[in-house]
């Protein structure tokens, strides 16, 4: 599905935001992608997104190759994706309804297939009695569904997300990142960036850990660190990373590539 090649990032300020990045997601993935601030997680989305294009070394995804990428191929490749952001990024004007249709009226998508398609949605994310309100009428975290909605509007086979937990309160944060596992196991490749530590302890996921634009960890929880129990030995390079504002341990064990990365939280989240 995903597919990183030696891949640098240097911004024209000489700023190198990923540095020799190079891994592989599979299809039906899921994957949480975690770093303290800075540390190149969102331009590793932006890469993905085409947004930005590497300095060095390849993204593919799928089947298009993102370094040579045609003008024409750009809304074919976009329409495989759903993106939600940390900010929602709903139109203030539009009802719910039309905030998730708008996504399939651009794609010139007939309004029969429209409507089935946005009532499946809404209720899929638990909304169907806000089809007519708008954005500012909803909490935050019925506005994240509805984005999600909007994500899922055209089927998409990967679905990314940029700190989508980050303005939503706890407890709904989980019910978001549940919906996104249900997602995940109906099929849809699934790639989330967070901050929440404790979410990501929450899950036996994959999970990839950027600090300083490299990849310093990659794999599984250990059951240790998801039961919370035992403190793991924690190296001095996951030591800086968990010098992020959340309190956090990380323990990168390097056995045996991919590295397994142990997570356990000191603080409750709730
Ligand atoms: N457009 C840009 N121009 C220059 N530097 C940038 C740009 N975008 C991000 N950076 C820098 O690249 C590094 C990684 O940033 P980013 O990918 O946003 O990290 P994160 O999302 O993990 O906080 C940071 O040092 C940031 O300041
Ligand atoms: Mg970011």
């Amino acid at each position: 599905m995903i597919d990183f090649r030696g891949v640098t990032k240097e911004y024209p300020n000489g700023t190198v935001a990923l540095r020799d990045v190079s891994l592989h997601i599979a299809p039906r993935e899921f994957v949480f992608v975690v770093g303290a601030s800075g540390a190149g997680k969102s331009t590793f989305l932006k890469l993905l997104l085409h947004e930005e294009l590497p300095t060095a070394g390849s993204v593919r995804v799928g089947r298009f190759e993102l370094n040579s990428l045609t003008r024409r191929q750009i809304p074919f490749y976009r329409r495989q994706l759903g993106v939600v952001f940390q900010d929602f990024r709903l139109i203030g004007n539009m009802d719910v309804y039309d905030n998730i249709a708008f996504a399939m009226r651009v794609v010139g998508a007939r309004e029969k297939l429209i409507r089935e398609r946005v009532d499946y949605l809404l209720r899929l994310v638990g909304l169907p009695h806000k089809a007519h309100s708008r954005p500012n009428e909803l909490s935050g975290g019925e506005q994240q569904r509805v984005a999600i909605a909007r994500a899922l509007a055209n089927n998409p086979d990967l679905v990314i997300a940029d700190e989508p937990t980050g303005n939503i309160d706890p407890r709904m944060s989980q019910e978001l990142v549940d919906l996104f596992v249900r997602l995940n196991e109906a099929g849809t490749t699934v790639l989330m960036v967070t901050h929440a530590h404790d979410l990501v302890r929450h899950y036996n996921k994959r999970i990839i850990i950027l600090q300083d634009g490299e990849v310093v960890a990659d794999g599984g929880l250990k059951p240790s660190a998801q039961t919370g129990g035992v403190q793991q030995a924690v190296s001095p390079a996951a030591r800086r990373v968990a010098g992020d504002t959340q309190t956090w341990s990380v323990s990168a064990v390097a056995a045996a590539p991919p590295y397994y990365a142990a997570i356990s939280q000191q603080t409750r989240y709730r």
